[in-house]
């Protein structure tokens, strides 16, 4: 038989050791000199590291295999492109945001599951992947800002996730949350903005299969100022709904209120599906530039989605606002 010997600090821990404690382990191996003491062998084996440093545990995941059923009518913004021009306010309120996304620690990176759910749970990304079956989806995104890009995101339908979290019956919404750590994220020390970043969808939303959660683009893990290690995407709604680096999922009745429609409840609403016949308050949302190419096209209802969204809302139309 041809063993293949494993040196030292090759040893796939975080096999045998839950998430938390196998990052935990590392960092505490990087910070103290008393570990040293403790297990000299494996101490002098292992690259003294921060946490941060570490390969991506989830690489070897990508690309996965593509799911055919979404197509899209544009080619894929190049790469580069479009991590090179975001929105994410925790770091700053330009789209200059990459270079500051990188301050933030990926690993460990714990996901709470609680709310009306059978039973709380904290689970480690990696273990939470290892749970589900990556698929590679093309979506197109249109920000309520009048631009879209179109993406190739890899992940696992919110719909994989409810099922996983087995909810009460009586559960009404699904709200999502943002880390909140104003340490390596400077502007989330501006208090005028409603810190943690929060949204939400209704259960017909997130249980219908174009909900996605995110972990991977451009077949490989996400880059940071996409949102890593977990975003949502939902493309038929303006991309503010597309929530970035969750860490905490929980079931509601009530209905959640997102950040944006905490700080201007006039501009940003609960629902936002994208309709190119209710403009903004402040512009119109009739067309959208893609960015890499600065074309401008129509935008079309619900995105182009309608086909798999629209029932949702049936019977809707006249009490609710179901556009930004
Ligand atoms: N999520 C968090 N936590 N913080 C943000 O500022 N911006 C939203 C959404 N999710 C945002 C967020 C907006 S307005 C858009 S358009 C998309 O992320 C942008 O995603 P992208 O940078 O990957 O294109």
């Amino acid at each position: 038989m041809n063993v293949i010997r494993r040196r030292g600090w090759e040893i796939p821990e975080r096999e045998l050791t839950p998430e938390h404690l196998f990052f935990n382990r590392r960092s505490f191996l990087a910070g103290s000199a008393s570990a040293l003491a403790v297990a000299p062998a494996a101490a002098l084996a292992q690259r003294v590291t921060d946490a941060a440093d570490l390969p991506d545990p989830s690489a070897g995941l990508y690309p996965a295999k593509r799911n055919e059923k979404y197509v899209l009518d544009r080619p894929i913004t190049d790469e580069k492109i479009n991590g090179s021009y975001n929105n994410f306010y925790e770091f700053n309120s330009t789209k200059n945001v990459a270079a500051q996304a990188q301050a933030l620690p990926i690993r460990p990176w714990m996901v709470k599951i609680d709310g009306m759910v059978e039973k709380p749970i904290e689970i480690g990304i990696d273990e939470l992947m290892r749970k589900m079956t990556l698929e590679e989806r093309t979506y197109r995104h249109r920000c309520v800002e009048a631009w879209s890009m179109a993406i190739a995101w890899s992940g696992f339908p919110v719909a994989k996730l409810v099922e996983f979290a087995k909810p009460l019956s009586s559960a009404k919404y699904l709200r999502m949350e943002t880390f909140n750590n104003p340490k390596v994220a400077p502007g989330l020390k501006q208090s005028w903005y409603p810190w943690p970043y929060i949204e939400g969808l209704s259960m017909a939303e997130a249980t219908n299969d174009l909900a996605f959660l995110a972990t991977g683009a451009y077949g490989h893990p996400m880059a940071k100022q996409h949102g890593a290690p977990l975003r949502l995407a939902v493309p038929w709604k303006y991309g503010f709904k597309s929530i970035k680096s969750i860490v905490r999922f929980s079931f509601v009745e009530e209905r959640p209120k997102g950040m944006w429609e905490a700080l201007q409840a006039s501009e940003y609403g609960f629902w936002a599906n994208v309709n190119p016949e209710v403009p903004h308050p402040r512009w119109s949302q009739a067309s959208e530039e893609i960015i890499g190419t600065g074309e401008r096209k129509p935008t079309l209802k619900f995105n182009g989605y309608g086909e798999f969204v629209a029932d949702i809302y049936k019977g809707m139309e006249s009490g609710e606002r179901l556009w930004a």
